[in-house]
């Protein structure tokens, strides 16, 4: 359950000073996916937005992006027995996609998804690691709604709350396991 889980990340996240430079102290979560009860805990709390109170699976669709959103959300989309898509960095996908251009602290980032990877009208579960500012987040239901599906929420390990990453994700139902 979530209260498992958190336990698990209060216990296993290491925290790196000073990286990947001076004054951010960087959330280590492999110790975490290293550990398979822990993982296991972390991956069933961060599907369950993908259901109902009844335990239904209400999505069609669980969305990962690039790169440590991958690890989580593909075994996610295992849990609720669905499929897995990537959203990844520019010039990654081989196909069309659809692309969206959003600004980071410094400069610009860009993320693709690929313009057949969800179909019109499928519910979609975001899957991340970590929501800082939330523009990744933004970027990605941005890119899901291009290709007329429906976000019906997003699901990360950790929040970083200073950041204010809500004012960034809006209505976009959050569920959060750990809050910094
Ligand atoms: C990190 C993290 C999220 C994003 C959150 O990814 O994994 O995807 O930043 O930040 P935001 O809410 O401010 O957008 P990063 O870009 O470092 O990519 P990586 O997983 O490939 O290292």
């Amino acid at each position: 359950d979530r209260r498992t889980a958190r336990e698990a990340l209060e216990r296993l996240i290491v925290d790196v000073p000073e990286w990947p430079q001076p004054g951010v102290v960087f959330k280590d979560i492999t110790p975490v996916l290293a550990d398979h009860d822990a993982f296991t805990a972390v991956v069933q709390a961060l599907a369950a937005p993908g259901r109902d109170a009844s335990g239904a699976v209400v999505v069609d669709k669980v969305v990962g992006m690039e790169a440590r959103g991958f690890i989580l959300a593909a075994p996610v989309a295992l849990t609720l027995g669905v499929g897995f898509v990537p959203v990844r960095k520019a010039g990654k996908l081989p196909r069309e996609t659809h692309s969206v251009t959003y600004s980071l602290e410094y400069g610009e980032a860009t993320l693709e998804l690929h313009r057949d990877a969800v179909e019109p009208g499928e519910r979609v579960l975001l899957v991340d690691d970590v929501l800082a500012t939330g523009g990744t987040v933004a970027a990605t239901r941005q890119l899901v709604e291009a290709s007329g599906a429906e976000c019906v929420g997003v699901s990360v390990l950790m929040e970083l709350g200073f950041l204010d990453p809500r004012s960034t994700t809006a209505d976009l139902p959050v569920s959060t396991l750990l809050t910094l």
